[in-house]
């Protein structure tokens, strides 16, 4: 026996010492080793032995599986060191390490704003379905605001969501009311693409039910927002503005920073630039949501982040944002 064991830890060594790489050495291990290995077979068969004999072929099989157990770990320590694509600690890093995208900084950077005021961020899906997009938002299938948003229909009653609306009703149903949440999200309509137009562009939606909301605690809430944003007491005024799902509805624009006012090409000479549509939840959504209407009300807003970011970075040309040109990206500080 003690024999045939020490002719067993020769092959090994043999085979421990041939080996090329790591996946032999793991092969090696389990057939020296493991469950079936002839040593645990002799292992287990101890107890049919004498105590004497126990003790001095346990002590053989224990001394033979140490030294195969540092032979490999040596093995594959030299197998390691030996390879072409090791580590080298002392190699400069590359500094060209990339950014995150302005809209990513700028919808962050609401998002946080929105969390200090308790608002939970949440995200729905892009590819939506027609009800989420439409109908419980106030725009059933007759209504010709749909053609406002020029949608890419999928079939099926699926689409690639317009705008980040949709969340609001996610949102409703999931939680009920009272609520305050934030979504951040990709958006998608069939436009022609220019400057200022892309088919792919991010929206941050918000939107508060509680009881007793009223306009004042969205106006406070916007100009909090965007004060934070761009770092200065930023002036706001309210101008009618029509979506189904907000009644009354509002465009919110923000006094022009470049010119704070006096008018420039910027603000195209009206000293305001339009920023976030929004305005208080029409009833309907909230009863579409099986929020009564009578005991909460809300506000609710869709800030552009894609335009955000091209106006806190100076980003004249909506197009860079998906070109995958270095050198543009680069003169904006994107990458
Ligand atoms: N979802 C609207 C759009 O994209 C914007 C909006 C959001 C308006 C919330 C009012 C309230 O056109």
């Amino acid at each position: 026996m003690d024999e045939e064991l020490l002719e067993l830890k020769k092959q090994a060594l043999q085979e421990i010492a041939n080996a090329q790489d790591s996946s032999e050495i793991v092969q090696i291990k389990s057939k020296y080793l493991g469950k079936r290995s002839q040593i645990s077979r002799v292992m287990s068969s101890l107890k049919n032995y004498s105590i004497e004999e126990r003790r001095t072929l346990g002590q053989i099989c224990n001394t033979i599986k140490n030294e195969i157990v540092e032979a490999l770990k040596a093995k594959n320590n030299q197998l390691i060191s030996e390879t072409s694509y090791s580590i080298d600690i002392t190699m400069p890093v590359d500094e060209d390490r990339g950014s995150l995208s302005p809209i990513t900084i700028v919808g962050n950077e609401v998002c946080e704003i929105l969390e200090k005021m308790g608002f939970a961020i949440v995200s729905g899906p892009e590819i939506e379905d027609e009800y989420h997009n439409f109908d419980a938002l106030n725009i059933p299938s007759t209504h010709p605001a749909r053609d406002m948003q020029d949608t890419y229909w999928l079939g099926s009653h699926k689409l690639l969501r317009t705008h980040t609306s949709p969340c609001q009703v996610r949102a409703m149903e999931k939680y009920g009311a009272p609520l305050r949440i934030a979504a951040p999200g990709r958006c998608f309509r069939n436009e022609d693409i220019d400057a200022s137009h892309e088919n792919t562009f991010f929206q941050l939606e918000g939107m508060c039910i509680d009881k007793n909301i009223s306009i004042p605690n969205l106006i406070y809430v916007m100009k909090s927002i965007l004060s934070e944003i761009f770092d200065q007491e930023v002036q706001v005024r309210l101008r009618p503005g029509y979506f189904p799902f907000v009644e009354p509805g509002f465009e919110l624009d923000i006094k022009c920073l470049i010119c704070e006012g006096a008018g420039c090409s910027t603000c195209k000479g009206s000293g305001w630039i339009e920023l976030c549509p929004c305005g208080m939840i029409h009833p309907n959504v909230l009863r579409i949501n099986n929020i009564d209407p009578n005991e909460y009300s809300g506000f609710a807003f869709g800030i552009g982040l894609t335009r955000l970011a091209m106006m806190k970075y100076h980003i004249n040309d909506i197009r860079v944002f998906n070109t995958c040109n270095l050198e543009e990206l680069e003169q904006f500080g994107i990458v």
